[in-house]
């Protein structure tokens, strides 16, 4: 089959286009014929090793010391079932599915396994492969985090980053779970941001959000930027931070805020799982969740995806098409 391959740390040059082995299901795997895949900023942080500020030698362990462990970039997919393994019985060749594999990434190729009970479903009949490929990333990061807020209707919720990959499908949950919500992006991307639900939206290169004389009751900050301390005041009383991108000192010092003052500072890292990926498709079946898809490329163009990311600059979510005009 082919896929993209990296051997070393670096920007979009260092992904190769190759033929490589296709892979074979164990027992309780299922290989996905991979239709579409997204470039998200977790392919940036494994390509370049740009972590969070003090998480560089975790990143190292996480990814590879001295180059990639995993050669094959790609956390998201979706596609066709293609093959299953002896004991699979939850999916059948040729059922339409998304889902993640995390860590382990390989999506960025014709072919990738997936375990039958890890973060894969049957993909939303609403919804495209572009669409199902782009679900996972963003959704399961702002289903973890507004859980863990305990977000109640009629909260104000601030979203910096509103226009991201995470921002986009946080705008549309804490909308559906009944919050005023204001989204905080540069002016061209403003109407994106509120066609996915944001009641106001505010232009950082114009205003600040954080000089507010109400406060927030929640704040997620998806840029990692602003200083925990300019945000906790922006916080009211109960109120909690929701640190997506947080630089190590934050993850740090998150549990002691937490426990000393009246504000909370929510930090880590977002699972997935079947369950996650499941409730993923219901809320994309209720019409609830819609990723946002900012380009779509050719496979041929992957490293122009790369690019697109690595700009910072990407609206919801970047998609490249996978063909199957070969025998793999
Ligand atoms: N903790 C976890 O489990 C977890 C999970 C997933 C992702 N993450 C992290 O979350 C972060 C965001 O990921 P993502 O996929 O959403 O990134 P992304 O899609 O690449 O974010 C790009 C967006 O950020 C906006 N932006 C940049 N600077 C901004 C600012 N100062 N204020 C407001 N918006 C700004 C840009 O809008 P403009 O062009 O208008 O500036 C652009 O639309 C990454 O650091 C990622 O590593 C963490």
């Amino acid at each position: 089959m082919k896929a993209w391959v990296y051997r070393e740390y670096g920007g979009p040059e260092v992904v190769h286009l190759e033929t490589v082995p296709t892979p074979a299901p164990k027992d309780d795997e299922i290989v996905v014929k991979v239709l579409a895949t997204t470039v998200t900023a977790a392919d940036w942080r494994a390509r370049t090793l740009e972590m969070p500020k003090g998480f560089g030698l975790i990143g190292r362990l996480v990814f590879g010391l001295r180059r990639p462990r995993k050669t094959i970039l790609g956390f998201e997919f979706a596609g066709e079932v293609a093959q299953v393994g002896r004991s699979v019985t939850r999916f059948c060749v040729d059922d339409a599915v998304f889902g993640s594999t995390g860590a382990r990434m390989g999506c960025h190729a014709q072919f990738v396994v997936v375990g039958e009970n890890e973060h894969i479903a049957i993909k939303p009949q609403g919804l495209s492969y572009e669409e199902a490929a782009a679900l996972s990333f963003g959704g399961a990061t702002a289903l973890h985090f507004l859980g863990k807020a305990s977000l109640q209707p009629g909260e104000h919720i601030l979203i910096i980053g509103a226009s991201g990959g995470v921002g986009s499908a946080t705008v549309q949950l804490a909308k559906h779970l009944g919050a005023h919500v204001t989204g905080v992006t540069s002016g061209p991307n403003a109407e994106i941001v509120r066609a996915m639900g944001a009641d106001e939206v505010i232009d950082y290169t114009r205003e600040d959000p954080l000089h507010t004389p109400e406060g927030y009751d929640v704040i997620v900050d998806t840029v990692g930027d602003t200083p925990m301390s300019r945000c906790r005041h922006a916080l009211r009383r109960g109120g909690r931070l929701l640190a997506v991108a947080a630089p190590l000192p934050t993850f740090a010092g998150a549990p002691f805020i937490s426990m000393l003052g009246s504000r909370k500072v929510i930090v880590g890292v977002a699972p997935e799982s079947r369950a996650v990926a499941e409730r993923l498709a219901q809320l994309a079946t209720e019409g609830v969740l819609r990723p946002f898809i900012d380009e779509r490329y050719e496979f041929s163009q992957m490293r122009e995806a790369h690019a697109r990311v690595a700009s910072r600059r990407k609206r919801g979510n970047v998609v490249v098409l996978v063909p199957h005009d070969d025998t793999p």
